[in-house]
This record gives C-alpha cells, sequence and structure tokens, in this order.
C-alpha cells in the first residue's frame, strides 16, 4: 500500500485550521490532524505528539515568535516538510524570509484558494517521495490487454489534462515503438524523439532534454519515436530507458506512459519502474481473458502488488450484459474510471489532433477523462470525501425549505 502521508494542522484560528482540513480532505493517502494552539503556546510544535510529514502552520499575531521556535528546532526534530500560512491581507516579506530559514517549501497568503492549497500539499507529498528514493511517485503506464481497448486515447486525454486543468509539469511517453500515434493526435511535428533521447542519454541534462521532446502549445511534452521511424525489439536497450527515465522523473511532475500490450523485457522494466499501472479495458470476453492474463503476469512474473494496479472501463455501455462488478470480480482490481462511448468527439479530436478537453469539454468522454484525472491527482471522488460540517448544514438547511 502507498503510505499514508501525515499532515499536521496548528495555529491559533479554529475556523481556519477547519477550512484548511476541508480542503485537504478530498486528498487520498492522507492523514489529517489539526492542533489548535492554546492562546499562550507559540511554539506550533508545543503540544506533544509525533513529527507529521507536513506542518501546515498558519501564522497569529506572535509570528515571529512561531517561526522562531521552527527555525532553533535541531533538523531531527523538525517535520519532513513545512508550508506556512500568512496573516490575512499582503503577505508581510520578513515573514517569508523567517518562512524559509525554519525551512518552508511554500507560503500561502489569505483568503486561501482551496485548489491552490491541494495543489501545494500534493506537491510536497511528490517531493517528499521522491527525495525518499521513490521517485518512481510520478509514473503512471496505461495499457490494454487487448489491442484498440482505448490506452493511447484515455493516456493523451489524462496527460493533457494535467496540464490544462492541474498545471503539473507532465510528459506523456508514447512507447508504443511502432505504431505510436500520439504526435499526430495533438499536430506535433517532432524533430528529436526517443530513439534521438536513448542515444544521447549519458550528455543529457536537464537543458538538452527540450531537444527531445515536442511542446504542445498547452503545456503538454510529448517523446516517442518519430512518426517516420519504427524502433524493433533490441533497438531500446534496458540501460538507456532506465537512465533515460531516471532523468524525466527528475524534470516532470507527472509521466504518462502509454505502453503497448507487448510482454518483453522492456515491458518489464518500464513495469517495474511504474507507480501505478492502469488498465483500460472494455466490456467483453476477450478483454476479461486477456486482462485475467496480464494481471497474472503482473502479479506472479513481474510481483506487482495489486494496489499498484486499477482498472478504466473504456466505451462503456450500461446495458451491457457485462457489468463492472463482473469486470472487478474477473480481475479482483478496483475500477477507478468509466469512461463512455464518444466515437464523434474521440475520432474527431483525434482526426483534428486537438485534444478532448480543448475539442469536446462538455462531451461525457472529456468529463469522465476529467474525473480520473482527479484521481491522478490523488482526489477523491464526491462520494467518497465525508460530507464536511458546512456541507451538512447546507443539506440541512435545504431540506429545511
Ligand atoms: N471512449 C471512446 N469512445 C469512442 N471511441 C473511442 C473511445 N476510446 C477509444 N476510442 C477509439 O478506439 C480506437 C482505439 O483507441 P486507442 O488507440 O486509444 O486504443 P489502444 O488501446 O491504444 O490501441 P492500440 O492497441 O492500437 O495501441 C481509436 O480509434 C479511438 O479513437
Ligand atoms: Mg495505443
Amino acid at each position: 500500500m502507498p503510505r499514508t502521508f501525515r499532515v499536521l494542522i496548528t495555529g491559533h484560528q479554529v475556523d481556519l485550521l477547519q477550512k484548511i482540513a476541508e480542503a485537504l480532505a478530498p486528498l487520498r493517502e492522507l492523514k489529517l490532524d489539526i492542533s489548535l494552539l492554546p492562546h499562550h503556546e507559540t511554539d506550533p510544535l508545543g503540544k506533544p505528539g509525533p513529527l507529521p510529514d507536513l506542518l501546515v502552520h498558519c501564522l497569529s499575531a506572535q509570528a515571529e515568535l512561531e517561526l522562531g521556535a521552527l527555525i532553533v528546532r535541531p533538523p531531527a526534530q523538525r517535520p519532513a516538510a513545512l508550508l506556512v500560512v500568512g496573516l490575512p491581507g499582503n503577505s508581510d516579506l520578513h515573514h517569508i524570509r523567517l518562512a524559509m530559514q525554519a525551512g518552508a517549501r511554500d507560503f500561502i497568503t489569505q483568503p486561501l484558494a482551496a485548489e491552490e492549497l491541494r495543489q501545494d500539499v500534493h506537491k510536497i507529498q511528490g517531493e517528499l517521495a521522491s527525495e525518499s528514493g521513490s521517485g518512481d511517485h510520478a509514473l503512471t503506464a496505461f495499457l490494454s490487454p487487448k489491442g484498440g481497448g482505448g490506452a493511447s486515447t484515455v493516456a493523451m486525454g489524462i496527460a493533457h489534462m494535467l496540464v490544462a486543468r492541474y498545471h503539473v509539469p507532465s510528459l506523456l511517453m508514447d512507447l508504443d515503438c511502432q505504431f505510436g500515434s500520439q504526435y499526430l493526435n495533438l499536430d506535433l511535428k517532432p524533430e528529436k524523439g526517443l530513439r534521438e533521447a536513448l542515444d544521447a542519454v549519458d550528455a543529457i541534462d536537464e537543458v538538452a532534454l527540450k531537444a527531445y521532446v515536442a511542446a504542445h502549445p498547452s503545456g503538454l511534452h510529448v517523446m516517442g519515436a518519430l512518426p517516420s521511424q519504427i524502433l524493433l525489439p533490441g533497438d531500446v536497450t534496458e540501460r538507456q530507458l532506465y537512465q533515460l527515465l531516471e532523468i524525466l522523473i527528475r524534470n516532470y511532475g507527472q509521466i504518462v506512459v502509454d505502453l503497448p500490450c507487448v510482454i518483453d523485457s522492456t515491458f518489464s522494466l518500464i513495469i517495474e519502474k511504474m507507480r501505478r499501472i492502469v488498465l483500460v479495458v472494455q466490456q467483453d470476453f476477450q478483454n476479461i481473458r486477456n486482462g485475467q492474463k496480464l494481471v497474472r503476469i503482473l502479479r506472479e512474473d513481474l510481483q506487482v502488488t495489486p494496489d499498484r494496479v486499477a482498472l478504466v472501463v473504456n466505451r462503456f455501455e450500461a446495458n451491457n450484459p457485462i457489468s463492472l462488478q463482473d469486470i472487478e470480480n474477473a480481475l479482483q482490481l478496483r475500477i477507478v474510471g468509466i469512461v463512455p462511448s464518444d466515437f464523434r468527439s474521440v475520432n474527431d479530436a483525434a482526426n483534428l489532433g486537438i485534444p478532448l478537453l480543448e475539442h469536446a469539454p462538455k462531451s461525457p468522454v472529456t468529463q469522465a477523462l476529467l474525473q480520473l484525472t482527479g484521481w491522478m491527482m490523488g482526489i477523491k471522488p464526491a462520494e467518497e470525501t465525508p460530507p464536511t460540517f458546512s456541507a451538512k448544514l447546507r443539506a440541512w438547511l435545504a431540506g429545511k425549505g
């Protein structure tokens, strides 16, 4: 299981602490604690208790003393990360400086924007994972156990949404080295791609990397075999690929890998590196039969634990005799996304070379992919988030009216 990320919210104003807790509640893999400090307490960690991974401290009128208490703490007695929420009004440069001395990763000004706060915390969570050596947190592969299941469509839609909606620097890596079409789907004309990057891997740094990716106007970067090339098995050595992935991990917040279902040594290496593997399946027997085979290979041959694998049902039809429950039971995996069939939107977007979010923002397929992107960002679907006090109050008032 992914390790729970422990967040402690401290400060002197109960309503502000609650507001932050409500903003962070939709994030998965998070354990939230609130510590309302007594009036006289100026040490944010003055109350006894285990150190959190992330301390979110809200400054009060005694901001200098609070930040000072954090600055003088020995490193071993500090939380892994600190996020400081400033006083209302203009952010005070003096406080920002002190916060930086205390090791703060960010300084948030009031009024709070819930989405911005969530993104910050998610980013810090990723940074800590990466610093602790589990930097593969950003890698997600999409593949279909049966050709044509929709892995490339889903991977591209999500990679674009990660950039366009969540502003996460992201790379779409097309590892279908023979028939990949992500450059075409995004109307990109790359000069150098995966082959060239692999050949130059020993010399590539952050700056040089830019020459090997194609940048979509949205900000999404794409890397794959050039449309004119076909890479054969053996053209991609494991060492080069491993090295390239390490460079990419250091440079992107999220890497979405479009992976063909060809079981070879490249496949094993990629699967081993991925934090998440998303199987895109359709509601038919061949998908399920191939899916079962693939799940067995992942578990038994590649030692992938089930918590790293999730299902997306593509081209979902409510009246199909194979239900979602049938699919979950057969593959013993959790469905995290349900994408309806929408030939017109998907086909037109691909033909025009425009991402779905731009071409058909309101279409059901785009909406479903947005939900799935939320899952990638660690946001729980609304129905899983416990109602907050204000939501309960609103519901109660609505019932009264
Ligand atoms: N939800 C959907 N609604 C309608 N058409 C879809 C949907 N998802 C995918 N398609 C279409 O199905 C076809 C196959 O999709 P895609 O290329 O994404 O699948 P794939 O699993 O990557 O296939 P391959 O095995 O060739 O790599 C494409 O023509 C695509 O436009
Ligand atoms: Mg594909």
